[in-house]
């Protein structure tokens, strides 16, 4: 038997429990005034802990969401928010733990997918989560115009810290192209993970908003880096993107010629962009706008297979049976008939076999079913099965979160 108990954590141990995780990713301990801006988002709701005689050794957070899927509906989503283990306790099965109770609740309470950020790739795929979207880092060297065809006739103005916190979320609502992988931000995200921005680092982050003919559509967060020194002291900074968000093509192209357009910035350096974004193509020279790097973004868990499914679009083409197997969550084992018009359970044969974190994968559309074949995630499948899975789940664009958590 375990020395330690896990269950969900009581409103008294909110902030020793928010302590914990900053710990754990080796942050300072929190002052009371950040404590003071968080504690209204840390609620006991959704967040389960570890204890050893009444104190806290591990914590798994998460709130509640929406994830766009495919074709535009929604579902109904856990966003794990913080995740960490005292170090003292590591290695010792408590995170495995937590995740079995906290992958449990998420089926009490409805929620047909999870999803997280990990800090290292090694940690979640044995818990069912698979990477279902991916996020490019992206540098653009000045000076990087944008070419004359390019149409972007709205403006850009800048705001104060105030102002942004005051009319970023609902601006945030309202920009939704529908994009696979969005998740809507409730309330309680803001002041942990923009408000708090806004104000760290002697609040040196700048928020722009873009307008166009309908109002408002679009919004960057960024802030300036010197990179000159005693020996260089000439050397243009580097302007850095937190956030990037537009409603059309118009506002995006607006947003990234201002961006572009800020005086002694020798780069512009933005991460977490997705993997279609257009920036190279607007540009007089392509070549100034380099793509550096090409990372992990969401990992997604199906916590209720059939409704995530049954929640997305297909692409036209004969249906295709998938037998799934998922070790933690048993209900989900089993054979789904996906065609262009649904998704049922069935009994017939499969025409491949895979795991509940390779189905994430494809759940979106970030992945082809050829290099999930090819690296023995998908098995069983013929080269004419896998362009039919590949027919039904691609995706017109690329899924994208572009919200931490
Ligand atoms: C990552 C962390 C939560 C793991 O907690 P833990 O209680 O040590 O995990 P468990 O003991 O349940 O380990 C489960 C399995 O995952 C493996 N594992 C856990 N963390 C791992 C890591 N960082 N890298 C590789 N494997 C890891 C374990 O070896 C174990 O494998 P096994 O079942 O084959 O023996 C913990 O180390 C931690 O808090 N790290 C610092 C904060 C952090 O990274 N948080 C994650 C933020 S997304």
């Amino acid at each position: 038997m375990s020395d330690y108990v896990v269950r969900q954590i009581t409103d008294a141990e909110s902030r020793a429990t928010f302590e914990l995780l900053v710990r754990s990713l080796h942050g300072n301990p929190p002052s009371d005034e950040r404590w003071a801006r968080v504690a209204e988002s840390w609620t006991a709701d959704g967040r389960t802990g570890a204890f050893h005689d009444g104190e806290a050794i591990g914590i798994a957070s998460s709130f509640a969401t929406k994830l766009t899927v495919p074709g535009g509906g929604t579902v109904a989503m856990a966003a794990v928010d913080g995740v960490g283990v005292r170090a003292d306790w590591t290695r010792r099965g408590v995170l495995t733990a937590m995740m079995d109770r906290q992958l449990h609740d998420f089926v009490q309470r409805g929620h047909v997918v999870a999803a997280l950020h990990a800090s290292e790739a090694l940690i979640y795929g044995r818990f069912g989560y698979g990477v279902a979207t991916r996020m490019a880092t992206l540098q653009v060297r000045q000076p990087a115009p944008l070419r004359e065809t390019v149409v972007a006739p709205g403006r850009v103005r800048l705001l104060s810290t105030d102002e942004a916190i005051a009319t970023i979320p609902s601006l945030y609502q309202r920009i939704d192209t529908g994009r696979p992988g969005r998740i809507a931000r409730p309330e309680l995200w803001w002041p942990i993970a923009f408000n708090w921005h806004l104000h760290a680092d002697g609040g040196n982050h700048r928020v722009a908003v873009h307008s166009g003919p309908d109002g408002d559509d679009g919004f960057a967060v960024f802030h300036v880096v010197p990179q000159n020194s005693y020996l260089d002291p000439e050397r243009g900074a580097a302007l850095e993107v937190r956030e990037l968000h537009a409603a059309s093509p118009e506002a995006l192209a607006g947003l990234w010629r201002f961006l572009l357009s800020v005086d002694l910035i020798e780069v512009v350096n933005v991460r977490g962009r997705p993997v279609d974004d257009p920036v190279g193509l607007l540009l007089v020279d392509p070549r100034r706008a380099h793509t550096v790097g090409l990372d992990d973004e969401l990992w997604l868990r199906l916590i209720d297979v059939q409704a995530a499914l049954a929640a997305r679009a297909y692409g036209s083409a004969e249906p295709v049976v998938l037998e799934v197997n998922d070790r933690m969550l048993p209900d989900n084992r089993g054979r789904y008939r996906v065609s262009s018009s649904g998704v049922e359970r069935t009994e017939a044969d499969a025409d491949l076999q895979l795991d509940v974190d390779t189905l994430a994968m494809l759940y979106l559309g970030a992945w082809e079913a050829g290099p999930l074949a090819l690296s023995g995630r998908i098995t069983g499948a013929s080269a004419e099965t896998l362009a039919r899975v590949d027919a039904l789940f691609r995706t017109a664009t690329q899924p994208w979160t572009g919200t931490h958590f």
